[in-house]
Order: structure tokens, then C-alpha cells, then sequence
């Protein structure tokens, strides 16, 4: 195992009513700024159930974080912090209003010209306001991590801080019940890929680690299906093991003293940046290319994966990791998820530009070994033709 410092610091309120607490945890004298998306959480009962619990507090609020989160949308909270003097920021929402919120919060207390130069020239963070969050979607794992992707002009660019991860996420599998199907499959899917991207690499002898990321696989395999499935979707228990398995799968405790790849995503930011596909639709797409164009190095890994998550123990080990790649291409079809470029209406003509994007963002060493060049990439993409 590698060495590893781990600290993860948000207070979780897991369970259904849990919304309650925040009238609790947030401090009385704070004043406070809810962000929110388009308006699900109106349609929902959410936003009514956080006005409720913030009923003595002094509260504004900031709507419109869409999917993606735009540093233009974005920005405009700025003008309400500094007009009511806000000090405490409450997103509810997805992962796109969490990590659009967490752009704020750095950005409150920029000095320098732009605050877009945090994200494209990675400058620290020396303040941010504080956040709490509700979270609506299980997928990003950005309600406990100190991680947030922005969007500026097509450039579709992470950053990250302790100073932003959340102080406190609560999570409440009933908020979940009015997703669309879309929505509830681009998170299983997201949480899967994040647990790949910390598992599937080389072995260092991390069994914790390798045994938890293969039990969040194993629930996110058996729970997902029954998530779409008719007779079994509205059932809480479904709900509630996705959420944490969601939440488990990014809050630094399976990347901890493992080697990390994370060129999935990397490569799946371009093509949302480009083409504003879904996060977990480019993940889907991506992640069967890396594992095939990747074998060799990820060998070793890829017969665990297909031993222990699909109980391949016959044939020789080609063929025991084809037919694991396989099975993970079924399992996101299961999800409705695309597992090819062509599905996404993405064609060899389109490869070049998304290669030179990835150079331009300086993603030219991805994955575990740092050996995903643009090449490797270009090689990647067009597996995934
Ligand atoms: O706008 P609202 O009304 O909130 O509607 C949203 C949005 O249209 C809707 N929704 C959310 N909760 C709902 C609901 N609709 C009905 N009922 C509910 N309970 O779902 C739509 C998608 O929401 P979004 O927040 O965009 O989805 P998700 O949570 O998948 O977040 C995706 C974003 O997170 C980033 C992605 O790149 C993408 O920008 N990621 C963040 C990470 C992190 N911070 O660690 C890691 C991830 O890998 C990912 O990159
Ligand atoms: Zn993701």
C-alpha cells in the first residue's frame, strides 16, 4: 500500500426527514445563501422542507445552477453575497449545483482580476466561504469530497480544496424518488466509474481498499437495475444504498494509498465540454475503450475485476478479461447508458479536435502510470468509435 494521509471532515445525516437538521447545524446568526438548480426542488417538496427547517434563519437565495455548471451563471451569485453580506452557503441539488457552489464560495473572496484563473492557472484557494449541502442525485461523490468541475467557454475544468468541501451533507434517499430515469442511471453509472478509476490499476497490496471498491461495485451492479425497474424503484432501501454507495465511492477512502487513472473522466470532460453530453454518458462510452486499449498494464487488476465482480474462474485470462468487458458494457446497457461514440452522434471526424483539447487543458500523461498520452487517447477514442 502507499502511504497516504486521509481526513474526510463533512458530517454526513443520512435518512429520510433528515432535511430537519439544518435548522440545527447551520449556526443562528448565519446568513445564508441556498443555491439551487432549475427548479426540481420546487416540484419536489425539497425546497419546501428546507424552508421549513430554516424557518428562524436568515436565508436568500440563488436559482439557476444548470447542469455543468457555467462560470457566467455562476459569477452572478456574487452580487447577492456582497449585497446581503452572506456568509454561509446551502446548495441543494445535484453535483452541479454542489460544485457550482463551491466555485462561489472560493470566488467570494478572490482579490486577484479573474477567479476563473483558480480553475485554468490552479491557483490555491486561501479562503471560502462555508457550505453545507442537500444533495437530490447520488453520483459525484462532490457532497463530501473538496472536488468541483466548472465550465467556462467549452473548457470543462476541475479544482480542488479542502477550504470547499462541505461541512455537512445531508442525505435523504426519498428526495430521489422524483428523478427521471435518465438522471437516476447517469448516477449509478458516475459512482461506478468513480470506484474504477481508484480500482482499476495495479496492485499495491491495498486490500481494504480493493475490498471496499469491489463491494461498491457489487451494490451499485445489483442495486442499479432495481432502481429502473417498475416494480422496484420507488423502494427506499434501493434508494438509500445507491446514495451511500455514491457518496463511499468519492470521499477519498477508496483512493486512499492506491494508484489513481481518473483518464475516463479526463477524457469524458472533453467530450462534455465539446458536446454537452451527460457526465456519465461520456464515462460509459469511455471506460470499456481505456480497459481494452489499456489491458496490458491494467492485467493484473482486470482478472481480480473479473473474478471477484462477475465470477469469471474458467478459460485463460484473455479471454476471462474480454468477457469482464463485456459484462461491464452489459450492465450500462442495462442502465440505458450509450457504450459507444456513435450513440452519442460522435463520429472519427471529431476525434482530432477532442485530442487537441485534451493537450490544450495539458492532459497528456493521464492514467495510473502517467503513460495516456494524446496518442493513447487518440488509440482510446477510437476503440470507443
Ligand atoms: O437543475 P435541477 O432542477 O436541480 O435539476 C437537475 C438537473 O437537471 C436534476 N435533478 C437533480 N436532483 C433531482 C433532479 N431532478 C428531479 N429530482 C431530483 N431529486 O438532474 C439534472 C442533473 O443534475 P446535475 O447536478 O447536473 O447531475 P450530477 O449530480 O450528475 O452532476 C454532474 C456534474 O458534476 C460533475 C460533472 O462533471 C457534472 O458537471 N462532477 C463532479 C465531481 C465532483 N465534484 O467530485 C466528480 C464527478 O466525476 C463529476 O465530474
Ligand atoms: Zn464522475
Amino acid at each position: 500500500m502507499l502511504n497516504f494521509s486521509f481526513q474526510n471532515t463533512t458530517q454526513i445525516h443520512f435518512g429520510e426527514g433528515q432535511i430537519k437538521t439544518l435548522g440545527k447545524v447551520i449556526p443562528p446568526s448565519a446568513r445564508i445563501l441556498v443555491t439551487y438548480g432549475s427548479g426540481s426542488i420546487k416540484t419536489n417538496g425539497v425546497y419546501d422542507q428546507v424552508a421549513e427547517a430554516l424557518s428562524e434563519h436568515t436565508w436568500f437565495e440563488f436559482s439557476g445552477i444548470e447542469p455543468n455548471p457555467s462560470y457566467d451563471t455562476v459569477m452572478k451569485a456574487l452580487d447577492v453575497i456582497r449585497r446581503e453580506k452572506v456568509d454561509f452557503l446551502l446548495a441543494v441539488g445535484g453535483g452541479s449545483v454542489i460544485d457550482g457552489t463551491k466555485f462561489i464560495a472560493a470566488a467570494a473572496f478572490y482579490r486577484g482580476d479573474d477567479p476563473w484563473d483558480l480553475v485554468a492557472k490552479r491557483q490555491r484557494i486561501e479562503q471560502a466561504l462555508p457550505i453545507g449541502c442537500v444533495l437530490t442525485l447520488p453520483a459525484t461523490g462532490s457532497e463530501t469530497n473538496a472536488g468541483a468541475v466548472v465550465t467556462r467557454n467549452g473548457d470543462k475544468l476541475s479544482f480542488h480544496s479542502p477550504l470547499v468541501r462541505p461541512l455537512f451533507a445531508v442525505l435523504d434517499p426519498s428526495v430521489t424518488l422524483s428523478l427521471s430515469d435518465r438522471q437516476i442511471s447517469n448516477g449509478v453509472v458516475d459512482a461506478f466509474v468513480h470506484t474504477m478509476e481508484q480500482y482499476l490499476t495495479y496492485s499495491v497490496n491495498g486490500k481494504v481498499q480493493d475490498r471496499f471498491s469491489e463491494g461498491l461495485l457489487l451494490t451499485l451492479i445489483e442495486e442499479g437495475p432495481k432502481a429502473l425497474a417498475p416494480e422496484t424503484k420507488e423502494d427506499l432501501e434501493v434508494r438509500g444504498n445507491i446514495m451511500w454507495a455514491a457518496t463511499m465511492a468519492l470521499n477519498g477512502l477508496i483512493g486512499a494509498g492506491v494508484p489513481q487513472d481518473w483518464s475516463t473522466h479526463m477524457i469524458g470532460h472533453e467530450i462534455t465540454g465539446a458536446y454537452g453530453v451527460d457526465h456519465a454518458r461520456t464515462l460509459s462510452v469511455v471506460l470499456p475503450a481505456v480497459m481494452k486499449v489499456c489491458r496490458d498494464s491494467k492485467r493484473e487488476k482486470l482478472l481480480q475485476y473479473a473474478e471477484r465482480i462477475w465470477n469469471l474462474t474458467d478459460g485463460d485470462d484473455d479471454s476471462r478479461i474480454n468477457r469482464a468487458i463485456e459484462l461491464t458494457e452489459q450492465f450500462f446497457e442495462t442502465m440505458q447508458v450509450p457504450v459507444r461514440l456513435s450513440q452519442i452522434d460522435i463520429g472519427e471526424t471529431d476525434i482530432d479536435g477532442l485530442i487537441n483539447k485534451l493537450t490544450q487543458h495539458g492532459m497528456i500523461k493521464l492514467g495510473e502510470h502517467g503513460a495516456i498520452t494524446p496518442e493513447v487517447s487518440r488509440d482510446i477514442l477510437a476503440a470507443a468509435l
